[in-house]
């Protein structure tokens, strides 16, 4: 079970202590109890999710100098104290210096409980809000956009803004096409890295015999036709990020040297003994789930687990359909813009149309059809199919027959995925459950065969 919120709990009385943690405990919190203010203050940042109740007279810090030095740290922190029975002047001092709220000796636990309650939600909106302001904020800048209103896109979205600004490297997992170097892209563009260099170097199309000069550079005469010094991949994104594509291609010899990189945060150029230190964000990309290549002894799990930092999921656009109609609206503009066509707009019925294809190409199959579309797409809403597969229609059937084929064995796949269930085909498809009935009908489909 996960807790209700983290408290941070300051007195130097340690029954206090030890009742305070009892009672918070019970209430479903996460308690730390700490003997002094100085103790609680290294733990406290703007990003810091709790809340802190602090005792107001101890030795050393006390609690007010806490609270100024503790709304310093962060202004919207709430901060409890508790005063002397009695100490009216005490508390209307520590409200006006800040204190979310004060808890007079000696307390029952129902107002610890209610307290802290009440500061638990002020702080889960404050950083809430937070991260709103700033989705909000990279949504105005210019830049890399990651679009898409779907939740798997949304969520996408929130994780990437989120670890943006931090340092930590990086792990991206997505099939071909679903936008791991927009990922990575966005990640450098709104990191205070921003202004140095982003650098993608593809570790499976570099031959193995060359990988290494690339990525870590040379000396003149370090080999054989190595005329001149080359700066490496590594030193060209000093200071900004670093894109492994493909990781999971990294030959095994290299594996080892990438993992010494990474590291020590240095890099030697072949036939130099001079180190270079980097300041650079490590983030990969993979095709493959590398932790069954872990399994299968194809991938060191120790460079693995440095590069796993954190970990970003993006999703296939099947799992994310919604998003189809926009996507290929977005693209539909952008190819225009760049042929100096007018504005082709989709019709509702090619929303559904679009939506209904697996899309095994992810955004980037989907982007070549919105190609596609403006440039050959005037003409009857039929052709959408065409364009979807990229078909022409020269070999003899219809492009209606062609069309009607490829809906009919979308249908007939969608029903035998979900056993005949009428309800998860529609979703899958999405199209409504109407449209559904007669194209099985116009089709000859019987969910029956399918249960
Ligand atoms: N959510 C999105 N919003 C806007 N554009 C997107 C989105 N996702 C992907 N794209 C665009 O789709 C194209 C493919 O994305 P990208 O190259 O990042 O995919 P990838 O996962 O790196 O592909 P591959 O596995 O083939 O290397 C790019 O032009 C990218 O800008
Ligand atoms: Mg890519």
């Amino acid at each position: 079970m996960t807790a209700r919120g983290l408290v941070v709990f300051v007195d130097d009385d340690r029954h206090v202590r030890n009742a305070g943690r009892q009672t918070l405990e019970l209430a479903g919190y996460e308690v730390q109890c700490l003997e002094s203010a100085q103790l609680a203050l290294h733990r406290l940042s703007p990003e810091w999710p709790g809340v802190v109740v602090s005792d107001i007279k101890m030795p050393g810090m006390d609690g007010l100098e806490f609270l100024t030095r503790a709304l310093d740290v962060d202004r919207d922190l709430p901060v409890v104290l508790i005063t002397g029975h009695g100490d009216i002047s005490m508390a209307v001092k520590a409200i006006r210096d800040g204190a979310y709220d004060f808890i007079e000796k000696p307390f029952p636990a129902e107002v610890l409980v209610e307290v802290v309650g009440r500061a638990v939600e002020k702080r889960r909106l404050t950083l809430e809000n937070r991260s709103l302001r700033r989705e909000v904020e990279i949504g105005n800048t210019p830049g890399p956009r990651i679009l898409g209103n779907s939740q798997a896109a949304q969520r996408l979205r929130h994780l990437v803004i989120n670890i943006a600004d931090t340092g930590a490297d990086v792990l991206i997992h997505g099939e071909t096409g679903t936008g791991k170097e927009l990922v990575a892209n966005f990640l450098h563009e709104h990191s205070r890295r921003r202004d140095r260099n982003f650098v993608a170097v593809n570790c499976g199309a570099v031959p193995a015999e060359l990988i290494e000069s690339e990525l870590f550079g040379h000396e003149a005469g370090a080999f054989t036709g190595a005329a001149r010094r080359r700066i490496g991949k590594f030193e060209h994104a000093n200071g900004g990020t670093i894109l492994l594509d493909e990781i999971e291609s990294t030959p095994p010899a290299l594996q080892v040297k990438l993992l010494r990189v990474l590291q020590e945060r240095q890099v030697e150029r072949l036939g130099s003994n001079t180190l270079v230190p980097l300041d650079l964000r490590v983030v990969a990309a993979t095709k493959v789930d590398l932790e069954d290549l872990v399994r299968a002894g194809r991938f060191r799990e120790d460079l693995y687990y440095r590069l796993n930092v954190v970990a970003i999921e993006v999703p296939p656009l099947r799992e994310r359909r919604g998003d189809i109609p926009l996507l290929f609206q977005h693209f539909v503009l952008e190819a225009c813009s760049r042929h100096h066509r007018e504005p082709a707009v989709l019709e509702a019925g090619q929303a559904a149309e679009l939506m209904a294809h697996s899309w095994p190409g992810n955004v980037r199959e989907l982007q070549h059809a919105a190609e596609r579309f403006v440039l050959f797409g005037e003409g009857p809403a039929t052709d959408l199919a065409t364009i979807i597969k990229g078909l022409d229609s020269g070999d003899g059937t219809t492009l209606a027959e062609q069309v009607g084929h490829f809906e009919k064995s979308l249908i007939a796949q969608e029903l035998a995925r979900h056993k005949g269930d009428i309800r998860k085909t529609m979703e899958a498809l999405g199209v409504p459950r109407k449209t559904l009935y007669d194209k099985m009908a116009k089709f000859g489909l019987s969910r029956r065969s399918y249960q």
